[in-house]
């Protein structure tokens, strides 16, 4: 069977037996598959014709809308030039300009980027910087790194390790590095349930670094890693003051801050990154997903200069930094790159994500009172909507509801018993109004 050809619903049980899906209930998915057969601009179209808006910018990264045509044109363009080229002991100009174009673009000129291929490439890449860092200075006892509870930085050992939800850490306790420690994460609803973008409550629980500075000392602790905003634990955003405060004492002891920015960056708060939006540097940030619109895999981590500089020693003949992969910095990838951040740029995307911000705000705040809804959170043109768990039957809720959101035209995101939405920067006002508006009919639409 070629790659194009549909499937037909007589063969689907057989056809759809050997893809293990990832984060996915395949039992009950592949009962009642749900296939996406194409996209354009916001929109997905199922295999059965129905068209979904495109709720979460597929997962928090396509803000562009899909295919759009000027990306379509520099990966067609890329790869009738140069399909793959070596990135070890050789290189391609697209990647240079583009390392240069992202980290003026995170306002730090000066700074160097290391592209992967993931998110969760670039966390493990960003960890093995810091700790190799402190070695490389002759610090070597600072091996320790400091997550974050219900933070996500995907799936690799050290993602999974520093990450804080529970459900992808439990298999593999005997896989995880050695040395990690967590902050506690900052949702509390009682204090903070339905805020509107930052809560005023909370920036005392970043004090419990000092408590594990105290318990592990400093000259132990390489990093910490946190999420600007945790994105797939549901939206959590930072209360008040509380990134700034974690910069202070993380340069107080001289330890490194890695901001996550793979749902942040590219401007999903409305600025180029998230640093910009809460006004505080890190040392070093990973990125991916929405860098180019995720036509092609691509990630990367953003070093400060001064951090790259300490791995700049012995004979220059030899290796300085011993990692990367096979397709870090691939041509399409970065072909697609380029055309996204021209696109950000032309239509002034970014903004565009600021302008309807509040937007969503409004409107998903309209749901408070609506059947289990209860917590609303948003921050920049983001959102979550989180229900009461049906008695027994974790997560069922929040399925059905996705479900019922599809009978309504939106695709939007489930985990756990929330929904998350991300609309694409290229919506429309009356798309995201109608977007939550499908949310309502889904909410009301529910068992009681
Ligand atoms: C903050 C953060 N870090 C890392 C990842 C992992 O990215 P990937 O799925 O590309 O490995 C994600 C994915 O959602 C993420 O949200």
């Amino acid at each position: 069977m070629s790659a194009a050809t549909p499937l037909h619903p007589d063969h689907r049980a057989a056809e759809l037996r050997a893809w293990w899906m990832p984060f996915t209930h395949n039992r009950y998915f592949k009962a009642a598959p749900r296939i996406i057969a194409s996209a354009k601009g916001a929109y997905f179209t199922l295999d059965d014709g129905r068209r979904l808006f495109d709720c979460l910018s597929g997962l928090w990264c396509s803000p562009l809308g899909h295919s759009h045509p000027r990306v379509v044109e520099a990966v067609q363009r890329q790869v009738e030039t140069l399909d793959f080229a070596p990135s070890f002991q050789m290189g391609h100009e697209g990647a240079f300009t583009l390392a240069t174009r992202i980290a003026a673009l995170a306002g730090r000129p000066d700074d160097r980027v290391f592209f992967v291929n993931s998110g969760s490439e670039a966390v493990d890449t960003a960890l093995k910087i810091a700790v190799a860092y402190h070695r490389q200075r002759g610090d070597a006892a600072r091996t320790r790194i400091i997550g974050r509870e219900r933070g996500y930085h995907g799936v690799g050992m050290g993602g999974i390790s520093v990450g804080g939800m529970v459900a992808n850490r439990k298999m593999f306790a005997s896989l995880m590095i050695p040395g990690v420690d967590h902050l506690p994460h900052t949702y509390n609803p009682a204090e903070m349930r339905f805020s509107k973008g930052q809560p005023d409550w909370g920036v005392h629980l970043v004090e419990e670094l000092e408590r594990l500075v105290a318990l592990h000392d400093a000259s132990t602790i390489a990093a910490v890693i946190v999420e600007p905003m945790q994105g797939s634990t549901g939206v959590l955003v930072p209360p008040k003051g509380y990134l700034k405060r974690l910069r202070e004492i993380c340069t107080k002891h001289g330890i490194l801050l890695i901001f996550d920015e793979v749902i942040t960056g590219f401007g999903r708060l409305g600025t180029p990154f998230g640093a910009d939006y809460f006004d505080v540097q890190p040392d070093l940030t990973t990125f991916a997903k929405a860098v180019n619109n995720a036509t092609v895999p691509l990630g990367g981590v953003i070093v400060r200069d001064d951090i790259h500089q300490a791995f700049m020693t012995g004979p220059e003949h030899m290796i300085e930094f011993f990692h990367g992969y096979t397709y870090s910095a691939h041509p399409l990838a970065v072909a697609a790159a380029h055309a996204t951040l021209d696109v950000m740029q032309d239509e002034k995307l970014i903004a565009r994500a600021a302008e309807l911000a509040p937007v969503l705000e409004r409107a998903l705040h309209t749901l408070q009172g609506e059947p289990h809804v209860i917590d609303i959170r948003n921050l920049g043109l983001a959102g979550a909507v989180e229900l009461a768990p049906i008695a027994g039957k974790p997560g069922l809720r929040a399925i059905q509801a996705f479900e019922n959101a599809l009978n309504q035209g939106q695709m939007v995101r489930f985990s756990g018993e929330i929904l998350a939405v991300a609309p694409p920067f290229i919506s429309t006002v009356a798309e995201v109004e109608g977007m939550v508006e499908g949310i309502r009919r889904a909410l009301r639409a529910l068992p009681a």
